[in-house]
């Protein structure tokens, strides 16, 4: 038997992880070991009860102010001996949070192989999305197998040197996912609420969007939807408390825009697949929503999912009060352009991500 180690800490993680773990499960030749570093909480333990995952070790880093260097440190410090005892034949890791940098780089100090799950993402800016692009790249350099969603993907790490054998394209587990969250008689208070309108969806989180860009949004989103009144906007907000202060701030007294708790990822999926499209900063929206045909306007000013764009789901429209606003409108108001970007081509793969990765760790450790 081979162990393998799934570390994972916030929620995005949580929910492209889960189903490779049960994956992994299924498999007689592996001891799965999983791991939690608690960078979340609530949003965490929610997909990890949906997808009947128990770890065996959790961190509980999470503070309510938490800064860079707090997780970081805090991982370093607690991976160190959970790495040491376990001594895995192999770690997973997934994309970009601080979680995935600071465990793949404890396995290199202990000389572990790292397996990096949603690999070779990448914007041409260090910076941008912070500090995302650099957990990526950081990772990228330590890993003895990458896993990219896409071909893009792939391309960006042979651009940096990464050995073509090492390199193996799955599409994205994000998509896995979606087979076990979505239902055909999906049923909700929120949406009954809805019904008569059409419903926006709305998350925002961003560290780099926190301030005068997240102002930017929501004061377009506020006019936009006092323009129009056949939309309804959803907005299950972030439980960053950073988020919620802005979010307050713009947000109030708007009846038509419902501002409420982090949905569950069963519930997520479901309201997008009910939404007539989505407007976000989120990184994992952005691979959903090609595959569920919901456009989404991407609040940022770049996007690692240039697949998406290209395929014609996703219109970067950055952080501008005035252009998000007019963007809006126009999504609302041409309905030939709305159904090109309903109608694209998901580019993330057929749902079959996990038994892929299985497959490969199979041969690659002998088990
Ligand atoms: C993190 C990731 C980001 C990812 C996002 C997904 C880093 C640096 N950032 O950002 O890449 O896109 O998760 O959501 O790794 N909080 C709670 N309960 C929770 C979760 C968060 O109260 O279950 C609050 C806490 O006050 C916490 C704050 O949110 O301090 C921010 O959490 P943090 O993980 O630092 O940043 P995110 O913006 O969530
Ligand atoms: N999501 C969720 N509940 C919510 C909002 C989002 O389950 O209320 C899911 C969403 O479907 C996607 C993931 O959370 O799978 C995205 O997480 P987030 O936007 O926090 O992080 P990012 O993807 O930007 O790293």
């Amino acid at each position: 038997m081979k162990k393998v180690m799934i570390v994972f800490g916030t929620r995005p993680e949580a929910i492209k992880m889960c189903p490779l773990v049960l994956e992994l499960q299924s498999r007689k030749c592996f001891e799965v070991v999983v791991c939690v570093t608690g960078q979340h909480k609530e949003m965490l333990d929610s997909v990890l009860e949906i997808f009947h995952v128990v770890p065996k070790f959790n961190l509980n880093i999470m503070k309510e102010q938490q800064d860079l260097s707090d997780i970081t440190c805090g991982i370093l410090q607690g991976m160190k001996d959970i790495l040491k005892a376990e001594m895995p034949d192999m770690v997973l890791v997934h994309g970009d949070t601080s979680t995935t940098f600071s465990v793949a780089l404890e396995c290199f100090y202990l000389g572990i192989p790292v397996g990096h799950v949603e690999a070779g993402l990448r914007t041409d800016n260090i910076k941008n999305p912070f500090p995302e692009e650099w957990n990526r790249r950081a990772v990228g350099l330590l890993s003895s197998l990458h896993f990219a969603p896409t071909k893009q993907a792939k391309q960006n790490l042979l651009k940096e040197g990464k050995r073509d054998e090492d390199i193996y394209v799955t599409g994205n587990t994000a998509i896995d996912a979606l087979k076990t969250t979505l239902s055909e008689n999906y049923k909700h208070p929120m949406l009954k609420w809805a019904e008569d309108s059409r419903l926006i969806l709305i998350t925002a989180h961003r560290r780099e969007n926190l301030g005068q860009p997240m102002r930017n949004m929501f004061r377009a989103i506020k006019r936009t939807v006092e323009k129009y009144p056949d939309i309804k906007a959803i907005y299950p907000i972030h439980m960053n408390p950073k988020v919620r202060a802005i979010a307050n701030d713009e947000l109030a007294e708007c009846d038509r825009i419902q501002i409420i708790e982090p949905l569950n990822v069963i519930d997520f999926h479901n309201f997008m697949k009910a939404s007539y499209f989505i407007l976000t900063d989120s990184g994992g929206i952005q691979e959903e929503a090609p595959a569920l045909g919901k456009p989404v306007l991407v609040m940022r000013d770049t996007t690692e999912r240039p697949e998406g764009v290209n395929a014609g789901t996703l219109k970067l429209v950055g952080t501008k009060e005035e252009t998000i606003y007019n963007e809006f409108c126009t999504l609302l108001d041409d309905y030939e352009a709305y159904t090109m970007m309903a109608n694209a081509q998901n580019p993330y793969g057929d749902g079959t991500a996990c038994i892929q990765i299985a497959d490969v760790l199979m041969e690659w450790l002998g088990a």
